[in-house]
Formats: structure tokens, C-alpha cells, sequence
């Protein structure tokens, strides 16, 4: 006859036994179904990538070859670019940050179209190179980063915040469902600068021509029903050059990487001025 306390320990032990033997099969089958890692073919394809050395000024800017197995990086040009600096050439430089298209900083010229590295995927033809520059018409800082001092600058010049002398007695200012959906489309924009720097309008005339980007944002504002600034909006861009020179060409939003429409938004700024 068994105690209370001898049947429990054989009971334990049982239990035990039991658990060892379920963790050795497991161990014995998980080895069988094991994955044989087998090595993928090289995949080599070339990138040409302008260089610009500050510390060199009389040299000429030059487009460097490199070459990277495809099978051994990720994805996405960034990808390419970050295997580059790390692995063969520490020298080259570009601007990125949060590899997801939200922080618009690796913004460049990728086979003749602007747009973000982090967004736009390698082609794995081989026979084809990959041929990236800077934002086109700025002026260079080194390699793939563009002086963005003015595009910045312009963009203050706009007042990008709410203005409003009469803040509620209590409280967030209140808006309406509808008329929040009047900033869909324009409060995405991530300030990348791709759209500005693909407008001929831009590259002609930068010094007093705002450009899509900061346009946008203009109208962003003024299309803010909390905002009470409109009128003073309007008027600084009643003139012949900080919005007019604008021609609706579209390239803007042909190449925003985020899918938006800057020439649609100074379209509703020059209706808007046109009704005054
Ligand atoms: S509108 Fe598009 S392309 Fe232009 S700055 Fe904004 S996100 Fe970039
Ligand atoms: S790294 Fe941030 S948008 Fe590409």
C-alpha cells in the first residue's frame, strides 16, 4: 500500500519521464524536417553613383561604378546604397533615416526619376545598371546630398502652423469630420522635395519661386477650417512670382513618392485668389 506522499513522487517522477521523452522526440523529429541552406547564385549588377568631394573642389564631379551581388543586400536601393558604405566605400555619402518612406531624408534621383531610396526597388535584370544622383538643380553638400538651406527656408516663409488669435476658452480647437477631410491628401506630405526638384519652373527660378512642396503646404493652411490667417496667406502669394510661376506642368505629381498632387493644391490656391 502506497502513502499519500510515496504516491506523489512517483507520480512527479512519471511526469518527468514523460516531458524528457516528448522533448527528445521532438528533438529527434524537428533535426529530420531541418531546412539544408543552399546558396543562391551570385547575381551581380552595377550601380553608378555621382560623386562630389567638397574637399576637392577642383575636381570634376564623376559617376562611380560599383557592383554588389543582389543576392547578398536587400531589396530597395537604400539597401544597396547601405551595403555599399559599409562594405566597399565608406567615403560615399547620402542622407537616410527611418528606411520606410516617412522621414523623406534619402530622397534622390534614381534612373531619371526622383523619388526615396528606401522606397524604390532594385531591378534584378542584371544586364541593366542603376544610375543615381542628387536631387537635380541644388546645389551640393557631397555625393547624394543636396544643400536644402532654401527649400527649408521657403517652407518657414509660409507660416506652416496654425494661426489663430481667438484659441477656444477651454480646450482643443474643434473641427468638424468634413472639414478635416479637406487636409487629406496635403497633411501627408513629408517634405522629401522630390516634387519641387523635379519642376522646371523650380529649377529656373528658385530664388522667388516657392515651388509644389511648399505651395502645398501654403494651401494646407488655408484649407484649415481652425485657421484664421487665410487672408494674410493669400496676399503673400498674390504676385508674379511666388506661386504664378507655376505652369502645371504635373511633373510634381508625377513623381511624389507618397502619391500626392501638388499641382491640384496650387490649382485650388489660384481659384482661390482668382474668387477675391
Ligand atoms: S508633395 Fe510629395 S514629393 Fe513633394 S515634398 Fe511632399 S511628399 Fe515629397
Ligand atoms: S530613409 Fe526615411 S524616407 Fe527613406
Amino acid at each position: 500500500m502506497l502513502t499519500l506522499s510515496t504516491r506523489s513522487s512517483v507520480l512527479a517522477a512519471s511526469r518527468a519521464h514523460a516531458l524528457r521523452c516528448s522533448v527528445r522526440s521532438f528533438t529527434f523529429s524537428a533535426s529530420r524536417f531541418q531546412a539544408v541552406p543552399t546558396e543562391k547564385p551570385v547575381l551581380n549588377k552595377e550601380f553608378k553613383i555621382y560623386r562630389w568631394n567638397p574637399d576637392e573642389p577642383d575636381k570634376q564631379p564623376t559617376l562611380q561604378s560599383y557592383t554588389i551581388d543582389l543576392n547578398q543586400t536587400g531589396p530597395m536601393i537604400l539597401d544597396a546604397l547601405i551595403k555599399i558604405k559599409n562594405e566597399v566605400d565608406s567615403t560615399l555619402t547620402f542622407r537616410r533615416s527611418c528606411r520606410e518612406g516617412i522621414c523623406g531624408s534619402c530622397a534622390m534621383n534614381i534612373n531619371g526619376q526622383n523619388t526615396l531610396a528606401c522606397l524604390c526597388r532594385i531591378d534584378r535584370d542584371s544586364s541593366q545598371d542603376v544610375k543615381i544622383y542628387p536631387l537635380p538643380h541644388m546645389y551640393i553638400v557631397k555625393d547624394l546630398v543636396p544643400d536644402l538651406t532654401l527649400f527649408y527656408k521657403q517652407y518657414k516663409s509660409i507660416k506652416p502652423y496654425l494661426q489663430n488669435d481667438n484659441p477656444p476658452a477651454q480646450g482643443e480647437f474643434l473641427q468638424s469630420p468634413e472639414d478635416r477631410k479637406k487636409l487629406d491628401g496635403l497633411y501627408e506630405c513629408i517634405l522629401c522635395a522630390c516634387c519641387s526638384t523635379s519642376c522646371p519652373s523650380y529649377w529656373w527660378n528658385q530664388d522667388e519661386y516657392l515651388g509644389p512642396a511648399t505651395l502645398m503646404q501654403a494651401y494646407r493652411w488655408m484649407a484649415d477650417s481652425r485657421d484664421a490667417y487665410g487672408a494674410q496667406r493669400k496676399e503673400v502669394l498674390q504676385n508674379e512670382m511666388s506661386m504664378y510661376r507655376c505652369h502645371t506642368i504635373f511633373n510634381c505629381a508625377r513623381t511624389c513618392p507618397k502619391g500626392l498632387n501638388p499641382a491640384a493644391a496650387i490649382a485650388m490656391i489660384k481659384l482661390e485668389l482668382a474668387a477675391e
